[in-house]
C-alpha cells in the first residue's frame, strides 16, 4: 500500500481506504463484516471511515467495528486513522440532525461509546446545513480538537463557497480542515471540478467516495443483476440504474482497463488517484474478494 500526504499536514493516509456505509451494520453478516476489516488491514488500509447513521440500524457499523478493534485490532489503535461524522438525521427531535454545536457534541460523544473509543482521529461535519451558521458548526469541531475527542476534522458535502467559508473560519482559531469528503468517480465529476481545486488552493487533503458508484463501475452487473447486490436493494441504488445505456457504457470502460492489465474497478480507483490533490479513495466492499480485486494492482 501507498501512503499519501493529507493536504499540508504531516498526516499518511493509505492510497485506498475503507468505508463502513453498507455491509458493516446490525442486518448484515458480522464475521464477514469482521473477514472484511481483517483483510483489510492486513493490507495496509490504515484509514477506516464512520458515521454516526451508517448501518443499517443507525449507529450499527460503529458498534460492529468497536467490537472488531476490541477483539482482534486493540493493540493497533496507534496505527489506525478512524473517522466519523454527524450531519444528518441521527435521532428524534430538534438535536438529532444538521449543524449545531448542540447536535455535533452530543453525536461524537455517542460514536465514542459506540466504538469503545477514547477519541477519533478525523471528525467530520457530514454536510453543510444551511439553517446552522457555518461559524456554529466550526466552533463545535473547534471544540472536539480543544476538548481531545478528535486529533483532526474534516468537511464533507460542503459547496465550494462554504468549504471556503469554513475553512478560513477553522483556519483562524488554528485547526485547520484536514481533510475534504466527496462523491467522486467516472460518472460523477462535479466535485473535482469544483471543490478538489478549493482543496489544492487551501491546502486541505480530498478523499473521493463511492469511487466506483456503488458497485456500477465494477464488473457487478455486466452479465445480470445478481441477487442480494446493492442495485437489488432498491435504495442508494436502483434496478433502473441497470440500463442498456449504462451497460453500453460500462462495457466500453470494461474493455478499456482490460487492456491496460487492471479489472474495472482498478482502472476506476486509479483514474481517480491520478488527479493532483486526490489524497485516497475511500471504498466499500461486500466480500474479502470484491475487496482484494480492488486493491491487487497497488504496490
Ligand atoms: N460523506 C458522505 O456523505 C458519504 C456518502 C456515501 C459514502 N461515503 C463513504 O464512502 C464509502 C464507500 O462508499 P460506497 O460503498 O458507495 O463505495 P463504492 O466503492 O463506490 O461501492 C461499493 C460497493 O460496490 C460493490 N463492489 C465493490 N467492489 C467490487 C468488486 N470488486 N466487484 C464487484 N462489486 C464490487 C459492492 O456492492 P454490492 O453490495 O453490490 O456487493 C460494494 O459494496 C462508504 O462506506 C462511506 O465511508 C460517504
Amino acid at each position: 500500500m501507498n501512503y499519501r500526504l493529507c493536504g499540508h499536514s504531516g498526516l499518511y493516509l493509505p492510497e485506498v481506504s475503507l468505508g463502513l456505509w453498507h455491509n458493516f451494520g446490525s442486518v448484515d453478516n458480522y464475521d464477514n463484516a469482521r473477514d472484511i476489516l481483517l483483510h483489510a488491514w492486513e493490507r495496509g488500509i490504515t484509514h477506516f471511515d464512520l458515521a454516526n447513521n451508517y448501518g443499517p440500524e443507525p449507529g450499527s457499523a460503529e458498534i460492529n467495528f468497536g467490537r472488531v478493534l476490541q477483539s482482534d485490532l486493540a493493540a493497533h489503535r496507534d496505527e489506525m486513522i478512524i473517522s466519523s461524522k454527524a450531519g444528518y438525521r441521527m435521532w428524534d427531535g430538534p438535536y438529532g440532525d444538521g449543524g449545531s454545536r448542540k447536535y455535533i457534541i452530543a453525536s461524537c460523544d455517542q460514536s465514542l461509546r459506540r466504538m469503545h473509543l477514547d477519541y477519533v482521529d478525523i471528525f467530520y461535519t457530514h454536510r453543510y446545513d444551511p439553517n446552522t451558521p457555518i461559524e456554529e458548526t466550526a466552533e463545535a469541531l473547534i471544540q472536539l480538537v480543544r476538548s481531545g475527542k478528535a486529533l483532526y476534522v474534516g468537511i464533507s458535502n460542503y459547496p465550494a463557497e462554504q468549504q471556503r467559508a469554513i475553512c478560513a473560519y477553522l483556519a483562524a482559531a488554528h485547526v485547520p480542515c484536514l481533510i475534504g469528503q466527496y462523491k467522486a468517480n467516472m460518472f460523477f465529476q462535479e466535485t473535482l471540478e469544483q471543490n478538489l481545486p478549493v482543496a489544492r488552493e487551501l491546502g486541505h487533503g480530498f478523499i473521493c467516495f463511492s469511487p466506483l458508484a456503488q458497485g456500477l463501475l465494477t464488473d457487478r452487473y455486466l452479465n445480470g443483476i445478481p441477487e442480494g447486490s446493492r442495485a437489488t436493494k432498491e435504495v442508494f441504488l436502483h434496478r433502473a440504474d441497470i440500463s442498456e445505456e449504462y451497460l453500453t457504457r460500462v462495457r466500453q470502460l470494461n474493455q478499456e482497463a482490460q487492456a491496460q492489465g487492471l479489472t474495472l474497478s482498478q482502472y476506476a480507483l486509479r483514474w481517480l488517484l491520478n488527479h493532483e490533490g486526490v489524497t485516497s479513495v475511500l471504498i466499500g466492499a461486500s466480500s474479502v474478494a470484491q475487496l482484494e480485486n480492488n486493491i491487487a494492482f497497488l504496490s
